[in-house]
């Protein structure tokens, strides 16, 4: 169990990044906070930019730069320093700018009757904001979980910890699994009725002793597939101490062999067999010969990139994330990458399963002479490089002269 929550001298992120709006309207610090305990204003009488740049909020960031504030009393979210540890010292003042909301912690949001209608509000007033929750699927039915694919919002994720009804209902208790797996089809034939590429849906399943059987989790593979949610992910857990898996507990074999399909490893692993993406990725050249450029200029260089997953990788996405493109990373001679974002190209067309495409890239090169890598990869913009997941990446010398 930790006991970050005893610390006196400690930092956090939270204040830079994050305001907690509570049911009631108060505003809180940090997601663990369910009996309001550490206020930093009320959305009912105030707004949340004047909230995020009051008084409460900018002491608590200066106290912070100094290592710690009373404020925080027994908060969890507490990130201990070391005895001979700085506090990282940032602005107290941050831009107003609201980029996600996460519509959803302690609770089921759609218990709420008007849940769904906030969920369109939101898009409706603000679509630049990433909108995302967790549901446990019980409180929706048909009707509001394709309204809800109509709300624009981004991601849904279900909790749905086990592949039968006995199983799962054994830590969702009284749930009723028929119930969550209705909804969650009902997500998914309403996109692909409509041809909408959001929501993201994603699957996430809790291991425990009672539903980490391989021939369990074979049968979620299967439903995952069938009801056709984006991504099913497993969650490796500690607790309750009586129940978490232990044929998964991390150092395992078992947990290695599933590593890249557990949500904390990458964002874009998935239990569904074949959907992890991966490519191969070819640059054209004369063997054994470095690509060579003069410092300074642009190198064009043709690559032939090929989708080795079940799932196409889109050229293009309504809402500018998840769009894959290729990249090229800048890298010393010995391999360390350098600047991860050196150069993009966008693939020509949705790549299918299996697909080839010749993808040309423009690489600006270094102003220093010099021997370097580039190293070649694919990423799902705005979540996460394919490499994070697994796939293989293409690396080739560079001479600039
Ligand atoms: C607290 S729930 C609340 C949101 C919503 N009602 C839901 O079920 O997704 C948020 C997340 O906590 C996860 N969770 C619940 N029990 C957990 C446990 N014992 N270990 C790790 N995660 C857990 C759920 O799977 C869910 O993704
Ligand atoms: S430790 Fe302090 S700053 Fe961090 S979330 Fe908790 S109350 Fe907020």
């Amino acid at each position: 169990m930790s006991l970050n929550h005893l610390a006196t001298r400690f930092g956090c992120t939270w204040p830079w990044e994050t305001l907690v709006l509570t049911c009631d309207g108060r505003v809180v610090c940090g997601c663990a906070d369910p009996y309001v305990q550490r206020v930093l204003g009320d959305a009912r009488t105030q707004s949340m930019t004047d909230i995020w740049n009051g008084p409460a909020i900018h002491q608590l960031r200066t106290d912070l730069n100094g290592g710690g504030s009373t404020f925080c009393g027994d908060c969890p979210l507490k990130l201990p320093l070391d005895d001979d540890q700085s506090p990282s010292v940032r602005d107290v003042e941050t831009g107003p700018t609201l980029g996600r909301v996460d519509f959803f912690n302690y609770g089921e949001t759609f218990l709420h009757k008007r849940a769904v209608e906030m969920c369109e509000y939101i898009k409706q007033h603000h679509p630049q904001i990433y909108l995302y929750t967790s549901t446990n699927g019980l409180a929706l039915d048909e009707d509001r979980a394709r309204r809800l694919v109509h709300s624009g919002i981004d991601e849904v994720t279900f909790s749905v910890d086990g592949a039968t009804p006995d199983s799962y209902a054994r830590y969702r208790q009284r749930g009723d699994f028929e119930r969550a797996l209705a909804n969650m089809r009902a997500m998914t034939d309403e996109k692909r009725q409509s041809e909408r590429d959001v929501p993201f849906i994603n699957w996430r399943y809790i291991l425990f002793t009672w539903n980490d059987s391989q021939e369990e989790m074979d049968t979620a593979r299967t439903l995952a597939a069938e009801i056709g949610v984006d991504r099913l992910t497993w969650e490796i857990t500690d607790h309750p101490e009586s129940a978490f898996s232990r044929r998964f507990a991390p150092g395992t074999t078992d947990h290695t062999a599933i590593r890249r399909e557990i949500w904390d490893d990458n964002n874009l692993g998935n239990a569904i067999p074949g959907a992890t993406p991966r490519a191969e990725i070819a640059v054209s050249r004369l063997p054994g010969i470095p690509l060579v450029g003069r410092s300074g200029a642009q190198l064009r260089l043709r690559t032939r990139v090929r989708n080795l997953s079940t799932r196409a990788f889109p050229a293009q996405a309504s809402y500018g994330r998840r769009l894959v493109r290729l990249g090229a990373q800048l890298c010393t001679a010995e391999g360390q990458v350098t600047n991860r974002d050196h150069a993009r190209a966008w693939l020509p067309d949705t790549l299918e399963p299996g697909q080839t495409s010749d993808v040309e890239i423009d690489i600006p090169l270094p102003d220093s002479r010099g021997r370097y890598r580039m190293k070649f990869d694919l990423v799902s913009e705005g979540i996460d490089w394919f490499e994070d997941c697994g796939s293989p990446t293409t690396s080739v010398p560079l001479l600039v002269w």
